[in-house]
């Protein structure tokens, strides 16, 4: 039998060929992109750490049939050979392109690749660290889509002489510490608005095809979908102890809720001219994101957010522009420099707590939490 190696992450079946492949095109990686990558703030892709035991010890046992239906799926691996470059890659003139916006989308890429990757180191240490086999078959799966998925975006920044160096990412880059419980809710809700905010822009592009201005977006379909099922494990984590969203918890769940979605919203009002290429008000690009991800969330959640009430949109604009004061105070530096920076933080804590007090509505969860991608 003739077995060839993959060359291509595409084709990666487990992360560790995806991961090579993309270790073997590491030299012609560009330090400013893994420069950007390695960036720790508020606003930018962390790369987590938790207690790897406590997840082992999981047993999925009380929602095994959703649990096997799931991870057939996964097995299955629809989009094996997906993420590559076909003749659906049309050319682009990244010379021709304004220079705001290529900024803006080369800083956009590279965010999503670390975020990706994240994602794919998380996963990869979870499967590495168990014992359990329910857990490090799900963990080992999702790894291989998001090593998948890192290997993409870095294929598109290639052509602009930029690529993320990941090996060096996973030894250099601060590791943050999360319980377990904090893993579940805030990687639960960034697959979820990953998908959401994937499909929100698929969707925009296929009606409003003259505004595609890179092809990448034509993958974001598939894309979207392998975010989705990544969801729904978490789902089913979280569905196998109702501790985990029930009584006091559900204050931490308002609190991830709050933080997702006010940081999606700051950090896409730091890329205007990547929003007006694409056509998209970032207002409603995120109001529509975030509706769609409660719609969702409603799976397993026992609350939702009221981002229709009067305090929302408000709170969130005097976040951005509490967030982007503090950007200026910080360059500026020396006594005004410190002072700004005091006055935007105080102001910008003040607007988070006014979102996060908004009463929220409650809901009975659902008995099922299957759902499949409906948009
Ligand atoms: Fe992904
Ligand atoms: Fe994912």
């Amino acid at each position: 039998m003739n077995v060839q190696t993959p060359t291509h992450t595409a084709d990666a079946t487990t992360v560790e060929e995806g991961l090579a492949i993309q270790e073997a095109q590491a030299v012609i990686d560009s330090e400013s992109a893994t420069a950007v990558a390695m960036q720790d703030t508020l606003l930018t892709p962390r790369f987590y750490t938790t207690d790897f035991d406590e997840l082992d010890a999981i047993d999925v046992s009380s929602v095994r049939e959703d649990w096997d239906q799931l991870i057939a799926q996964m097995v299955s691996d629809p989009n094996k050979g997906h993420f590559r470059k076909n003749e659906d890659w049309d050319h682009i003139d990244w010379e021709g392109m304004d220079p705001e916006l290529r900024k803006e989308f080369i800083d956009f890429l590279i965010s999503s690749c670390t975020a990706e990757f994240s994602g794919c180191v998380l996963y990869k240490e979870m499967k590495r660290r168990g014992n359990n086999a329910d857990i490090t078959q799900l963990f080992q799966l999702m790894a291989r889509d998001e090593a998948r998925h890192a290997g993409f975006i870095n294929d598109a920044l290639r052509e602009v002489g930029v690529a993320v160096n990941l090996g060096f990412l996973t030894q250099k880059k601060k590791y943050t510490y999360f319980r377990p419980k904090f893993i579940y809710y805030a990687t639960y809700l960034s697959e979820k608005i990953g998908y959401a905010r994937y499909i929100t822009i698929f969707r925009h592009l296929e009606a409003n095809p003259e505004h595609r201005f890179h092809p990448i977006f034509k993958w974001f379909r598939e894309w979207c979908n392998d975010e989705f099922s990544h969801g729904e494990a978490f789902a089913l984590l979280m569905k196998t102890d109702p501790k985990l969203t029930s009584g006091r918890n559900v204050l931490w769940i308002k609190f991830f809720l709050t933080a997702v979605y006010s940081t999606m919203y700051v950090r896409d009002h730091q890329r205007p001219a990547f929003h007006a290429a694409l056509g998209v008000d970032p207002d409603w690009y995120g109001q529509e994101v975030f509706r769609k991800t409660s719609e969702i969330s409603r799976q397993i959640f026992p609350i939702t957010l009221d981002i229709d009430h009067p305090r929302w949109m408000p709170g969130l604009k005097r976040l951005q522009k509490a967030s982007t004061d503090l950007d200026a105070a910080k360059k500026r530096g020396g006594v005004m420099g410190t002072l700004g920076k005091i006055g935007a933080g105080a102001r910008a804590a003040m607007a988070f707590v006014s979102l996060y007090t908004i009463p929220a509505k409650r809901h009975t969860v659902p008995e099922n939490t299957r759902l499949e991608p409906a948009y």
